[in-house]
Formats: C-alpha cells, sequence, structure tokens
C-alpha cells in the first residue's frame, strides 16, 4: 500500500489521489441566481444525498486549488439562499462539462451551454428542462472550512419539490437505472456511464440476518476457486441447508458424476464441486450452492 500523509504532499497532489479513488461520484448541477436575478448553472461532484426526512442533499463549491477563489454558485448561495439541484444523464455530458468553463460572474451557462431554462415552482433559480431529474431546495445552512485554496464549503440543502420525468419509472412506480442513464465524476478526465454491465443487482441483507463469513466452514471460506463476492453471498444466508437436502442435492446427475470421476482425488472433486457451487451462485442459486459445497464435507465425513 502507498500511505500518504496529506500534509506530506501538495494539496492539488492529494486533491488529485483523493478524486482518483473516491469515484464515481455522483454530479449536482446547480442552478442558483444572485441578488439581482443574474442565473447561474454550474456542475459539483462533491454532492450527494443524507437523509430524506427532512429530504437534505449537500455540495461543495470549495475554493480552487489553483487560485483560491471562489465559485459564483458560492456567491450566489449566499446572496439568495435557494438552489436547484439537476441530475446529469449521459445526453447532456458534453453541455455540463463546458458549463463548467470559468466564465466572468453574471454569465448565464444555461446559454453558453445551449440548456433550456424552465421556471421552478417554489424558488427562485430555474430547474434545466433536459434534466431527467431536479430538486427545488431551499439552502439551510452553509458551512465553511477555511480560507485555503482547496477549502470545502458545504452548502446544505432542504428539497422542497421534487420533478422527475415520467419516462423514468418502472411498472412499479420505481426510477428504472437504465431509464435514468445517470454519469458520474472519477478522477481527472474519467467520467462513467451508469448503463449496461455497469449495472447490476445486489439484494439488501435486510431481510434476514446471515450467518456471516466467519461462520462458513474453513474448507469453503478457505477455497482454491470462491471469491470473496462468492464467500458475501455465501455468508448471507440465515441458515445453512439440512442434511437431507444436502443428500437429495447430491443425487444430481452432475454431482453423481463428479463423485465418480473423481472418487479417488478428493481435492479435485472439491476443486470441481466449488467451480460448480460458484455457476450456481453467479445464477442467484445461493442455496443451491451451499448444497453443493456440503457435499465435500459430507464426503469428507
Ligand atoms: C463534473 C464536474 C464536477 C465538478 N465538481 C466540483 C465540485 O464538487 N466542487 C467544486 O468546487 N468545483 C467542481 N467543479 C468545477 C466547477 O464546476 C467550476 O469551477 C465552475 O466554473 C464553477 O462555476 P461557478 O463559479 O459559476 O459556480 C466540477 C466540474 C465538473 C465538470
Amino acid at each position: 500500500m502507498k500511505i500518504i500523509d496529506p500534509k506530506d504532499v501538495s494539496v492539488a497532489e492529494f486533491h488529485g489521489l483523493m478524486l482518483g479513488a473516491i469515484a464515481p461520484r455522483p454530479i449536482a448541477f446547480a442552478s442558483t441566481m444572485d441578488q439581482e436575478g443574474l442565473v447561474n448553472l454550474s456542475p459539483f461532484s462533491f454532492f450527494n444525498a443524507f437523509g430524506s426526512n427532512p429530504p437534505l442533499l449537500i455540495f461543495s463549491p470549495a475554493r480552487r486549488v489553483r487560485n483560491n477563489t471562489t465559485k459564483h454558485s458560492l456567491e450566489n448561495v449566499k446572496e439568495v439562499p435557494e438552489v436547484v439541484i439537476n441530475i446529469v444523464s449521459y445526453s447532456m455530458v458534453q453541455q455540463m462539462s463546458l458549463s463548467s468553463t470559468e466564465y466572468p460572474k453574471g454569465v448565464n451557462e444555461f446559454v453558453k451551454a445551449g440548456f433550456s431554462e424552465m421556471p421552478s415552482q417554489i424558488v427562485k433559480p430555474p430547474r434545466v428542462k433536459e434534466s431527467p431529474a431536479a430538486f427545488e431546495c431551499r439552502v439551510r445552512d452553509i458551512i465553511s472550512f477555511g480560507k485555503e485554496g482547496g477549502a470545502a464549503n458545504l452548502v446544505i440543502c432542504e428539497i422542497l419539490l421534487a420533478h422527475f420525468k415520467d419516462e423514468l419509472f418502472d411498472d412499479q412506480g420505481k426510477i428504472d437505472p437504465h431509464k435514468l442513464d445517470a454519469v458520474a465524476r472519477m478522477g481527472g478526465n474519467w467520467y462513467c456511464h451508469a448503463q449496461g454491465q455497469a449495472l447490476f443487482e445486489v439484494e439488501k441483507p435486510v431481510k434476514n440476518i446471515g450467518i456471516g463469513v466467519d461462520q462458513i466452514p474453513e474448507p469453503i471460506r478457505f477455497s482454491m476457486v470462491l471469491t470473496g463476492n462468492d464467500l458475501g453471498k455465501l455468508g448471507n444466508v440465515p441458515q445453512l441447508p439440512l442434511k437431507e437436502d444436502i443428500e437429495e442435492f447430491g443425487n444430481r446427475d452432475e454431482i453423481r458424476e463428479m463423485k465418480v470421476r473423481f472418487q479417488n482425488d478428493k481435492e479435485g472433486l472439491v476443486i470441481h464441486l466449488h467451480q460448480y457451487a460458484q455457476e450456481l451462485l453467479h445464477e442467484g442459486k445461493t442455496m443451491d450452492a451451499w448444497k453443493a459445497l456440503l457435499q465435500t464435507t459430507l464426503e469428507m465425513g
């Protein structure tokens, strides 16, 4: 491991390392307004949701590392404590990037980047028509962490009204991540497109209390075949299958054939059963995987 004390490197270097490793980060596309009514639109990936009652979002227009100047978005929310946080889909990414240009104060990045202003219903700044989702927010607090370049300014926002495009929803009324087609920020010039193989499901371990990896028998836990992800799935079952179910599973043709083929090679049998269990895990058949794995313990007596 490379171990770095932030005090031993420049702020710019540590900034780059943080952003490279803490990724992907969601992007708040923040629309704000100054007291003259001039509109500003800028992206911020120091951003996330922090609670839903009240619904809170925080983004951070930090002091520039390069020259310690402050962002217009920060100045605006100090003048008019309202913001619309728009979500960025892949179809918007190039224009969103253009909007991050350091245009002089008062320049409207909706216009420069070619986005359409939609009047908000509660707050003064407009929302981005092209965004799949947008949150009208009141700024509850701004917490600044110093006057040096790179210092964070946490803009704590309470959502007053949310807008979602109708086409985002699936049949159950949930937001379909494929339809959101979101982008996120990585380090340097890299972005992430939440689509295709980048999207996958992991069942939440909320329904039962899983046995935990520590309770997996050692010959399985220290398998030459199974990965950490496989062990995570195996540790998520509330209990092991019953002996009779394991025995019955042993009557499957695949298992019978393996037992015959490797009758004089216990190590080979273990490896093949673990490979078979891994396939079952990839198919989402966790209990069957357990039954395959526990054949070896039956076999070993
Ligand atoms: C995808 C993306 C994410 C960004 N995230 C941040 C951020 O979290 N904090 C920040 O201070 N600047 C961030 N920036 C840079 C600002 O958008 C940029 O400094 C912009 O000019 C600020 O505009 P303003 O002065 O009009 O507020 C980001 C830029 C891009 C393209």
